[in-house]
């Protein structure tokens, strides 16, 4: 087979965690108007679904783009023992930023991005529910 274009792999994996979005730039009444229900001060988790996006080119001889054991060794010491039920407002990455669903997945993006060869991480999407999604691809 010829073709020297690039290749997309996507894996899914399941992410349960705990966040109240708040942040202490806004008075009490506007956090309650920005984050609404999330902004409840005893928290609430989520299923987190994450997908990560890697590409390059087919390695002639695998005849893969990324062998899927080293992906998930990345991501399982990366994220998942990181914010696997975990409350996220107690990570270190969360000091100073507010966990909504759009920092996570760029925090996620820059922890996979330092553990994956240079270049092949594409983008990290995050679904918080079955109705919204995020997406961060570096750029
Ligand atoms: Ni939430």
């Amino acid at each position: 087979m010829s073709g020297a274009g690039k290749a997309y792999f996507g894996r899914r994996y399941m992410l349960s965690a705990s966040h109240r979005l708040h942040t202490d730039a806004l008075t009490a009444e506007q956090n309650r108007a920005a984050y609404g229900k999330c902004n409840n001060p005893h928290g609430h988790g989520h299923n987190y679904i994450v997908e990560v996006l890697v590409g390059g080119p087919v390695d002639p001889a695998t005849g893969m783009v990324i062998n899927l054991m080293d992906l998930d060794r990345t991501v399982n010491a990366k994220i998942l023992e990181r914010f696997d039920h975990r409350d996220l407002n107690g990570d270190a990455l969360f000091a100073t930023q507010v966990p909504t669903t759009e920092n996570l997945c760029r925090a996620i993006y820059g922890l996979l991005q330092g553990g994956l060869p240079a270049g092949q991480l594409e983008s990290v999407r995050v679904e918080e529910t079955e109705n919204n999604f995020f997406e961060y691809n570096g750029a």
